[in-house]
């Protein structure tokens, strides 16, 4: 290994959790559906994996990679027609599965669908729930059997109304991560102060899922008072987890949230956070909101509390991030046992993710398969090196 690789080699746990994505065999929440209206397209991106995002006129949803076969242009950037999309440059049609269907030009014209030649592009499982499109860019043999995990509050016959909020961060998954379940930056937030006093209970690993609790006291959250809760009483517990890839809180069955993180790059993340809000009660005079204000009510808590709140998060992240660009070396002083345990679990899956997706590849390429697709996210060089790695260790008889 030269130097200059060695010098690129992660050296701590935390350098090389900063250099993965995750895992891609589960559902990722990438767009807001209302954003994605009947006849237009989009792009999201899920670790460096372009997939453009489509509404055909039924009202469906398709996710296929966001390239036209022929010159790679961005397919999210064509006309919509029907169930299917047409790359702008040459008029290529494209259906939902990733099949070119039609050729505009001399090559195609006149040609019914299987008269073409046989051109097509990755597609990913894709649904839509809780306000948002869901894409799955794992292996789409598991979509069926992994589920997007289920809020039972939203999922009742009175579902709690809920506003989903947008965050595009500027740094790496892991670090939202670790920044909303290390209550120890309460002086961050002094002026909301939406935690004050923490003190961690205690953490443990379920399976893929990590539970932290912790004590804290609520009582001069800005929003606490606002709500009418007395002095933040009975709200002193907060449990929150990590159910890989998904983040969570509860305090007293009352007050949660879900965080679905969808990672772009080394720098860049998609967050959604859902807030689900309890009864809620209208300041001063302490009577609950009416159902038919709930909504005015949650839009103004988003406006005027967490969006800011959250706010004040990303901008810490993108500095920390840009504090880990100027100092990869250095260690850090790290505190809170759960920023350690969330790493090892993100190491874990992602590297389990590779293996599996290096292992499909393979089989894919000894079945003679004509189109070698891998999850999204991983790139041949990765899997090669991995598959590189798997053959020397079964040589060495490791
Ligand atoms: S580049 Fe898309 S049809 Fe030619
Ligand atoms: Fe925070």
């Amino acid at each position: 290994m030269s130097t200059e690789e060695e010098k690129k080699q992660p050296k701590s746990r935390r350098e090389l959790v900063r250099t993965m994505g995750q895992s891609g065999n589960y559902w990722y929440a990438m767009e807001e559906s209302k954003n994605l209206k009947k006849g237009n397209s989009l792009e999201v991106i899920f670790w460096k994996s372009p997939i453009a995002l489509y509404r055909g006129d039924s009202g469906e949803v398709y996710a296929i990679e966001n390239r036209c076969p022929h010159r790679q242009l961005r397919l999210s950037s064509g006309i919509v027609e029907g169930e299917e999309i047409i790359c702008q440059y040459h008029g290529w049609n494209f259906d939902g599965c990733g099949k070119c269907t039609g050729i505009s030009h001399e090559l195609g014209k006149g040609k019914g669908k299987n008269e073409l030649p046989n051109i097509k592009v990755n597609s990913y499982p894709v649904q839509e729930k809780y306000g948002l499109i869901w894409v799955f860019p794992g292996d789409p043999a598991l979509s069926e059997e992994v589920k997007i995990p289920a809020i039972p509050q939203l999922d009742q016959e009175n579902p709690w109304e809920f506003i989903p909020i947008d965050v595009k961060l500027e740094a790496h998954y892991s670090m939202m991560l670790e920044n909303v379940c290390d209550f120890n930056h309460a002086f961050l937030h002094r002026k909301f102060k939406p935690f004050t006093n923490p003190h961690l209970l205690g953490t443990r690993r379920e399976g893929d899922t990590i539970w932290i609790d912790y004590e804290t006291d609520m009582s001069q959250s800005s929003a606490v008072k606002a709500a009418g809760e007395k002095k933040g009483a009975g709200l002193e517990n907060m449990t929150l987890w990590y159910q890989y890839p998904y983040q969570g809180s509860n305090t007293a069955d009352k007050y949660l949230h879900w965080l679905f993180m969808t990672p772009i790059d080394e720098n860049h993340t998609r967050c959604f956070f859902v807030f689900l809000l309890g009864p809620l009660e209208i300041p001063f005079i302490n009577k609950p909101v009416p159902k038919f204000l709930r909504k005015t009510v949650i839009a103004l808590a988003n406006k005027f509390y967490i969006i800011p709140l959250l706010a004040e998060d990303t901008y810490i992240l993108a500095e920390e991030m840009l504090g880990q660009e100027r100092h990869p070396d250095i260690q850090h002083l790290e505190f809170n046992p759960v920023v350690g345990e969330f790493q090892k679990m993100s190491i874990e899956k992602w590297e389990e993710y590779v293996h599996t997706e290096a292992l499909r590849k393979k089989k894919q390429k000894e079945a003679k398969e004509r189109y070698v697709f891998t999850g999204a996210g991983l790139t041949k060089k990765e899997l090669r090196a991995y598959n590189k790695m798997l053959e020397e260790k079964e040589e060495a008889g490791l």
